[in-house]
């Protein structure tokens, strides 16, 4: 029997969500969204619960959403709501995750892979990790509320470039800007994301929860306002001529071609 996509452990009062399916670089597909939703909202939950760490392979933390995926729900004839989605539910966990998030991110972080950092606590990146956010590129616009948060972290311009361009940059970059708290050897990025998530779930958790509600603020609302917005952009754009050719290109690994779109 094939391992599952999502592997889950608790120990020490951390639950750590380990992306496996690195041959397809850790893509998310509906049932991983669906997955990780469901472990989240069980941690929040779970009293035993203090933390939860994010963390891909050492290559690769993850290639975004599932190309494949797109392509199908880009196709459907009578499409679910964005909202009613596997992956609505997954980023809707993130943004209002009660307790600490930590992430470690080894490898390309790509789409997603990217913007579910924008909701951590807490990021470790292998001198390996390489950012990219090509939503235009594939015809799309941001989502997880990285059109508000993105611009805020980086300035505008700078947010353009990573935003509009798709250009992607390094873990240095990163930590130039406050995406990442610390660079470490690939090898080790996930030890030391484990250290400091042992470090808070040694913590008193009322305290912590105070801390992480009140460091957001008002912000919370304003991003699920903007998630709601950017999802029926993002929905009308999955059925689009440039999308679809985006994602057939992707899959059938050839350049894709926007002329006249
Ligand atoms: N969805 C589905 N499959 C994906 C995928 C994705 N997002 N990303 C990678 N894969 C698959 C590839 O199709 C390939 O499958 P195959 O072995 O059956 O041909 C396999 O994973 C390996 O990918 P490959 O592109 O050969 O690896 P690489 O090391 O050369 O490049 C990436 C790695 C992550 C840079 C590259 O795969 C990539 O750009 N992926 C797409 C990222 C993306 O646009 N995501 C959506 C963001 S909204």
């Amino acid at each position: 029997m094939s391992e599952p996509d999502i592997l889950v452990h608790h120990e020490a009062g951390v639950t750590t969500i380990t992306f496996n399916r690195v041959d397809k670089k850790n893509s998310f597909t509906e049932a991983m969204y669906g997955a990780m939703a469901e472990v989240l909202n069980a941690a929040a939950e779970e009293a035993s619960v203090r933390c939860v760490v994010f963390q891909g392979d050492v290559t690769v933390f993850s290639a975004g959403n599932d190309i494949g995926d797109f392509l199908r729900q880009g196709g459907e004839t009578q499409p679910a709501p964005f909202t009613d989605r596997a992956v609505w539910r997954f980023l809707n966990a993130i943004a209002t995750f009660p307790k600490p998030l930590v992430a470690a991110v080894c490898g390309p972080a790509v789409g997603v892979g990217t913007t579910l950092l924008l909701h951590c606590d807490l990021v470790y990146a292998g001198d390996n990790a390489a950012f990219a956010l090509p939503f235009v590129n594939l015809g799309l616009c941001p989502e997880a509320a990285s059109s508000l948060l993105l611009p805020k972290m980086l300035g505008m311009h700078r947010a353009a470039e990573a935003l509009m361009l798709g250009e992607p940059f390094m873990a240095e970059a990163a930590l130039e800007v406050g995406l990442v708290n610390r660079v470490v050897p690939p090898t080790e990025c996930n030890a030391v994301a484990q250290a400091q998530a042992r470090k808070l779930a040694a913590k008193p958790l009322s305290a912590l929860m105070q801390t992480k509600r009140l460091m957001k603020g008002a912000q919370t609302q304003e991003v699920l306002a903007r998630m709601q917005e950017e999802a029926g952009a993002f929905s009308r754009l999955m059925r689009s001529p440039a999308a679809k050719e985006a994602f057939s290109a992707f899959m059938q690994k050839r350049k894709p071609d926007f002329s006249g779109m």
